[in-house]
């Protein structure tokens, strides 16, 4: 089979990584690392200052894509998971109850288990189809008079599939609940205003939708909330203070940052801004569209997620009777250079969910640079492989 577009992979895991970054992130990592990767905060000299820039830059850009007013209501952190962790351990207290889903990540399942297990969380998760939707009226049942936080994906990292945040956040808010909302999967592809949707806490990676490197990511904390800081350290500010400074971002950024990742970061974000994250995410919509009708046409194939024709983001996940997952993936990258991701994408519950917790599912994304001639190629290979069952 030829390949498309002359790409040596023909990649299709954007959401477990974007990959290839736009030109633009290479070159503000080559520049931040060969001119000013010193330490920020930490120094008056020019190159001190300079790195601290590069932050406050990313920052802002970060504010103006999130639509938050005050860019140090947004902390750095290495990733979603951390962001979550952050949010959901720096927040709850023993005896607070949570209300969560049931095609959650582990990256909010098991801090949640953990604040349960040692700290007398109390925790529900709401069920979902097997297309990955909720009930909201089913979500709000519930809540009760001791619920803190409601926690939810903004996309199912497995059937692609969006909650109605907005419709989440008023349930929370009549319920005098704060929303965390898990954006692993929407960040970058889908409009995002935290003032609009009623969002409390935002959890964010900067190396998928974002097209940032690996090792960023953020959280975004409304500023009425204090959470209790998980990393205590140095700052750069206060230092004579033994207490953790209570000025953002730096409550909840202790340790040097991950400068040349963030300068990296802020490049991938520009490039979201300019080309508009909804624009972004109706291209991979129509790409998940022509993706799915053709893959219907192979014969065993059966489609996970939303139906034809319905919301999603850029994930389509499948299973081919009479062939596990992990087989399928690992036929795909040796024999067809195709990258996709199989097995149960941490995330049992949607597995559960979905009714594939016999032997997984694969999962293909597409990404901000994914051809159709991409798409046509996976196709092609499954129709392949689905002869050979
Ligand atoms: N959370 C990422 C995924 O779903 C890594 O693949």
């Amino acid at each position: 089979m030829n390949r498309p577009d002359d790409k040596a992979v023909i990649y299709l895991d954007h959401a477990a990584t974007s990959w290839p970054k736009p030109e633009a992130v290479l070159e503000a990592m080559t520049r931040s690392m060969q001119e000013e990767a010193a330490n920020p905060g930490r120094g008056a000299h020019r190159m001190a200052v300079s790195a601290g820039r590069v932050l406050m830059r990313t920052r802002m850009s970060l504010g103006r894509l999130f639509g938050v007013s005050n860019p140090n209501d947004i902390a750095f952190m290495p990733n979603t998971t951390a962001a979550l962790n952050q949010a959901i351990k720096g927040l709850l207290l023993p005896g607070d109850h949570v209300v969560a889903t049931m095609i959650e990540h582990n990256s909010v399942r098991r801090p949640l288990e953990y604040m349960r297990r040692r700290h007398g969380v109390q925790v529900d998760y709401v069920q979902a189809d097997e297309s990955g939707t909720i009930d909201t009226a089913e979500l709000s049942s519930l809540c009760r008079a001791n619920t803190r936080l409601i926690v939810c994906n903004h996309s199912s990292n497995l059937l692609g599939s969006i909650l109605p945040v907005a419709d989440i956040a008023q349930i929370a808010r009549s319920h005098g609940a704060y929303l965390l909302v898990d954006a692993a999967q929407s960040a970058g592809t889908m409009e995002i205003d935290v003032e609009r949707l009623g969002i409390d806490l935002l959890a964010f990676p900067g190396h998928k939708g974002l097209l940032g490197p690996q090792g960023t990511g953020g959280l975004y904390i409304r500023p009425a909330i204090d959470l209790t800081p998980l990393m205590h350290g140095g700052t750069g500010s206060q230092s004579e203070e033994a207490e953790q400074p209570s000025v953002r971002p730096d409550r909840y950024e202790a340790g040097t940052p991950n400068t040349v990742g963030i300068a990296g970061l802020g490049a991938g974000v520009r490039h979201v801004l300019e080309e508009g994250a909804a624009v972004i995410g109706r291209r991979e919509w129509e790409l998940t569209q022509l993706l799915m009708e053709q893959l219907s046409s192979v014969d065993g194939l059966n489609l996970l997620g939303p139906k034809l024709g319905e919301p999603r983001t850029g994930i389509v996940s499948f299973t081919l009777d009479g062939m596990d997952a992990a087989e399928i993936a690992f036929r795909l990258d040796r024999h067809y250079g195709i990258a996709v991701r199989a097995g149960y994408h941490c995330t049992p519950l949607a597995h559960r969910t979905a009714g594939t917790t016999a032997g997984g599912a694969v999962r293909s994304s597409v990404g901000y640079d994914t051809t159709r001639a991409e798409t046509e190629a996976l196709t092609e290979a499954m129709r392949e492989i689905a002869r050979s069952v």
